[in-house]
């Protein structure tokens, strides 16, 4: 009933439950299931190795205050080796399995075996079922990690087919894909993808793929979604807005927010689902109290001028790989990852 309910309030693109501002509602995916609107991301970052591992309870506690803020939707990855942190945080927080939506990724190294794969993220969990597993990449990388495997993302695919009709993933969907290859996706797939996650953001609008996804009825999550609006990186900088942007303070004034929960709630509005990350309590708390209020067209169309086409997530060193999903260029820089992988 009260799932109905909020199903009606999320078709009808109204707020959230007006009484608190902390609480996503509900977006239909494709396959009869539904995602919250909101999502809580744990990827800790690189170090000078690649991908750092997390500390003992660098993402557990976070993830449990992530829950007591009120976040129901949980971003995970193998790669990102905080499945078995966010599985423990899960569990001590005591809310029933069912009214927490898990996401995990195959990771790039075990496309061939993905059945075995997901159950071993299901182990680290310690779950029976994800609501949503996600190829992570086109890109395949040989198990040893030394150096690329070509894999069709079709064959991986069926793979995915296999753990929704298991039961072991209840939704399925891609990750870091171009148009194009949605396109061939949807030609030859017997089950659709439900869900594209990929890099959206103010200086990233990705206009092409959300609206193509719309199209098929896929629903698009948006990783980094805050870009570089914290950045203090050293020149040439990426493009503006900071935080501190008058634009962004100037509607963060009129609604009593902050700049970051004002460009959550405009992804939110775009029907996107973001999943900003952070270790810190009272940030975590801010970011999603973003549902008791509504941006205007208006604001709306000044914030999707910020677009630059600019990503953060351009992993050029990957570029030779035959799948590799976006655009290439003359001089790729360094590897992030250092032979670790992805
Ligand atoms: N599918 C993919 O390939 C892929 C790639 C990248 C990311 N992701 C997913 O997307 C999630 C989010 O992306 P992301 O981690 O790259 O970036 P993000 O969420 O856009 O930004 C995270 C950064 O913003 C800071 N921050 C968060 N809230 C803030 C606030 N209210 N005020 C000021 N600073 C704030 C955090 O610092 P503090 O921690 O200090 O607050 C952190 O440094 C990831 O965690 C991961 O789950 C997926
Ligand atoms: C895994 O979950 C079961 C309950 O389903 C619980 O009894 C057990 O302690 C958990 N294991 C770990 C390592 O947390
Ligand atoms: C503004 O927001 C803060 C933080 O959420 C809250 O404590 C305060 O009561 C709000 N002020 C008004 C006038 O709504
Ligand atoms: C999409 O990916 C394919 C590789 O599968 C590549 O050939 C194509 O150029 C990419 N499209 C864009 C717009 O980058």
């Amino acid at each position: 009933m009260l799932c109905v309910l909020t199903l009606l309030l999320a078709a009808a693109g109204s707020l959230g439950d007006d009484t608190d501002g902390g609480v996503a509602f509900r977006i239909p995916l494709n396959d009869g299931n539904a995602m919250p609107a909101l999502g809580f991301g744990t990827f800790l970052g690189l170090d000078e190795n690649g991908m750092r591992p997390p500390g003992e309870h660098e993402a557990e506690y976070p993830v449990r205050w992530a829950l007591e803020a009120g976040y129901r939707l949980l971003d995970t990855a193998v790669t990102y080796q905080t499945e078995g942190q966010v599985g423990r945080a899960w569990r001590a927080s005591g809310i029933p399995r069912e009214h927490v939506f898990v996401v995990t990724k195959l990771s790039t190294s075990e496309s061939r075996n993905v059945v075995a794969s997901l159950r071993g993220s299901l182990a680290r969990l310690n779950m029976s079922y994800v609501d949503l597993y996600l190829i992570h990449s086109t890109i395949s990388i040989k198990p040893d990690h030394s150096g690329f495997d070509i894999i069709d993302y079709l064959d991986t695919w069926r793979g995915m087919e296999e753990v929704k009709r298991l039961g072991l993933a209840r939704s399925i969907g891609i990750s870091n894909f171009n148009v194009s290859q949605i396109q061939r996706l949807m030609a030859h797939c017997e089950i659709k993808p439900s869900v594209l996650q990929v890099e959206v953001n103010l200086n990233l609008a990705q206009n092409k793929l959300v609206d193509y996804c719309k199209s098929q009825d896929i629903v698009v999550m948006a990783f980094s979604p805050f870009g570089s609006l914290f950045s203090r990186d050293p020149p040439p900088r990426p493009p503006a807005p900071r935080a501190n942007d008058p634009i962004l303070v100037g509607m963060a004034n009129k609604y009593n927010k902050t700049t970051p929960q004002i460009v959550l709630r405009y992804l939110v509005q775009r029907g996107l689902v973001p999943i900003p990350k952070s270790l810190n309590r009272l940030r975590i708390q801010q970011n999603i109290q973003i549902f008791d209020f509504q941006l205007t067209d208006e604001e709306m169309h000044t914030l999707s001028e910020f677009n630059r086409d600019y990503r953060i997530f351009f992993p050029t060193f990957w570029q030779d790989h035959p799948y590799y999903p976006f655009e290439r260029v003359d001089r790729p820089g360094p590897s992030l990852f250092k032979g670790q992988g992805y």
